[in-house]
C-alpha cells in the first residue's frame, strides 16, 4: 500500500492508460489535501491516498477479465471497484475500510466509513471531468468541512442520473442513499436534516 499512496500502481494495473492515471492522480491529491486539513495522520494520509490512486486501476480491464465470484449479480461497468477490492485482498490487504472504500466508489454502501464516502466525493467532483463544472467546483470549495452536505448532493445527483436514465439501482446504492438521506420525507418519522437515519435505514 505504501507504493500506491506514492503512485506505484500494481503490475496488474497496467492497463490504467495515461488519462487514467491523471485522473488517479488528482483523486489522490484531492483525498491527501482533504485527510490533511481534517488533521489525519501520516499514515492515514498515505491510505486515502492510495485509495485514490487504486480506486480505478481495473476501470480499463474487460470484466470478462475479472473473477466471475466478484460482485457476480452487478453491471459490468461496476465491477473494477470489486474487483480492484478483491485483488488486494487476495495480495494479504487486511484494511477493511480501504477495501469497503474501492469495492463501493462507484455504488455507495451503508457501510462506507469516511475515506468510503470522501473517495465518492473525490471522484465526482475531480476537476478533470467535463461536466457541471460550475456546480462541481462550488461543491469542492465546502469541502472538507460540509461533507455530510456535498455528500448528499452528490449522491442525488448520481442516483437522479441513473433513475433518469432508467436503470436499476443496486440493494447497495438504496441502503447508502437512506443512511446520508434528511430523513423519510412528508409524513415521515424523522425530521428532514436529521442524520438518525445513517446506518439504519430511514426509519
Ligand atoms: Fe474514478
Amino acid at each position: 500500500m505504501v507504493r500506491a499512496a506514492e503512485g506505484e500502481l500494481p503490475a496488474w494495473a497496467a492497463v490504467a492508460d495515461e488519462s487514467r492515471r491523471w485522473h488517479l492522480a488528482s483523486v489522490a491529491a484531492s483525498l491527501d489535501r482533504w485527510a490533511r486539513d481534517l488533521g489525519l495522520s501520516d499514515s492515514d494520509r498515505a491510505r486515502w491516498r492510495a485509495a485514490g490512486w487504486l480506486h480505478d486501476a481495473l476501470r480499463d480491464a474487460p470484466p470478462e477479465s475479472f473473477d466471475p465470484a466478484v460482485a457476480p449479480t452487478w453491471p459490468a461497468l461496476l465491477r473494477h471497484g470489486p474487483a480492484v477490492a478483491g485483488r488486494l485482498a487476495a495480495e494479504g490487504v487486511e484494511d477493511a475500510e480501504l477495501l469497503n472504500a474501492l469495492a463501493y466508489h462507484s455504488t455507495g454502501h451503508p457501510e462506507l466509513g469516511a475515506l468510503g464516502c470522501f473517495l465518492v466525493l473525490a471522484d465526482y467532483l475531480e476537476p478533470g471531468r467535463g461536466f457541471l463544472p460550475g456546480w462541481r467546483a462550488a461543491l469542492r470549495a465546502q469541502l472538507p468541512e460540509r461533507c455530510d452536505s456535498v455528500l448528499r448532493q452528490v449522491a442525488a445527483a448520481r442516483i437522479s442520473h441513473a433513475v433518469q436514465r432508467g436503470y436499476a439501482l443496486l440493494p447497495e446504492t438504496v441502503a447508502f442513499w437512506n443512511g446520508i438521506a434528511g430523513g423519510a420525507g412528508p409524513g415521515g418519522a424523522s425530521e428532514p436534516g436529521s442524520r438518525k437515519a445513517r446506518g439504519g435505514g430511514a426509519g
